[in-house]
């Protein structure tokens, strides 16, 4: 199959409602990541998608709308808080957990009675939805376990020759995928950081917001059990004395023939000069919009030795990210 990557405008957004409505996968910006997106009502359009990401099935798909007042359509019921969180926080980089109706097909939810439902941002999103006037499925556009794909061409690599189209909507702006919240007995639970954190979800809704935590004894989102962001090489997430550990590992590393590529802090640059070294971004917002894109621009290194960029908003968000890209190997 002939993997198209094409700008968004009207003939784009015809091609992909007819390949939509014909069961068929369009790869689409958000404002978060790029997502995968089918026909979320079509159950034989669904299981493309997880065909073309290698995705376990046991692992729900974000429901994807292109209006607010729609979500009631399917979801069985929206409480006060609930509510609260939609008025306060759609469109934009959130996904909101609400028990399902019959109108969501079950391969959607991984069989789950819940549906992520999510309004996007993203203009090009928001026309896509609004063209195609269906409720759109779209995990983040990348073979399962590599880094989400935050430009055109790191969709191609991932999914060329696998499906159709790739509207091109150039570098999304958030860089890492939306915070997943659900409501329980009038709490909020964070099931996967992002943007939205706790303080502002707690400044916003006067309630109490817990991060990282079971809700109830169910576990977190599924997708936060599995090896997820990985580049193809080792890397390090350098928390602790960064100044004085990063050049000590870079040293031994080099020494072993190994070809180490430092990601810092843009101020802390200068400390590394003598390295191999690029800026993630002035703070830990600026990273996020960085780290997939370039884990990806230097992931024919043996060895990424990364700086904890610890500054900043998104500070929980690209914490999640990059001790999940590096597995765990945190010093
Ligand atoms: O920003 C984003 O959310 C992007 C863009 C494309 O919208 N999408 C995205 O989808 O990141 P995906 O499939 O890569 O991640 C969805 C996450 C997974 O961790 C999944 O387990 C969780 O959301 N999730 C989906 N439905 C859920 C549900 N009903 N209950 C709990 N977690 C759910
Ligand atoms: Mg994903």
């Amino acid at each position: 199959m002939e993997t198209k990557i094409l700008q968004p405008n009207l003939e784009t957004y015809t091609l992909a409602k007819s390949l939509l409505e014909q069961g068929k996968i369009v790869a689409f910006p958000t404002e978060t990541v790029y997502g995968l997106g089918a026909d979320a009502t079509n159950p034989t359009a669904v299981e493309k998608i997880f065909l073309a990401k290698g995705r376990p099935n046991d692992n729900p798909l974000i429901v994807h709308l292109g209006d607010k007042r729609n979500i009631q359509k399917y979801v069985l019921r929206i409480t006060p808080l609930e509510q609260k969180i939609i008025d306060a926080f759609m469109p934009g980089p959130i996904s909101l957990v609400l028990p399902k109706n019959s109108l969501i097909p079950d391969c959607v939810t991984a069989k789950g009675p819940t549906v992520a439902i999510r309004i996007p941002e993203n203009q090009v999103a928001r026309d896509l939805i609004n063209f195609c006037k269906k409720p759109i499925c779209a995990p983040s556009a990348n073979t399962s376990k590599r880094p989400s794909p935050t430009i055109a061409q790191h969709v191609f690599q991932d999914m060329n020759g696998k499906i159709p189209l790739i509207i091109d909507g150039g570098q999304t702006d958030v860089g890492i995928e939306s915070t997943v919240v659900k409501v329980e007995k009038d709490q909020v639970f964070i099931l996967r950081p992002g943007k939205i954190d706790k303080t502002l979800l707690e400044n916003t809704l006067h309630c109490p917001v817990h991060e990282n935590t079971k809700v109830g004894k169910i576990a977190q989102s599924p997708g936060m059990k599995y090896t997820h962001y990985k580049p193809n090489c080792d890397m390090i997430l350098v928390k602790t004395d960064p100044i004085v550990t990063i050049p000590t590992l870079y040293q031994e590393y080099t020494k072993q023939g190994k070809n180490v590529i430092i990601f810092c802090k843009e101020e802390d640059l200068p400390y590394f000069s003598s390295f191999h070294a690029v800026s993630l971004g002035k703070d830990s917002k600026e990273a996020s919009h960085n780290l997939f894109k370039m884990l990806r621009e230097y992931e024919d290194h043996d060895l990424i030795l990364a700086q904890f960029v610890d500054n900043g908003k998104m500070v929980e968000g690209l914490f999640n990210r990059m001790s999940r890209a590096c597995s765990g190997h945190i010093v």
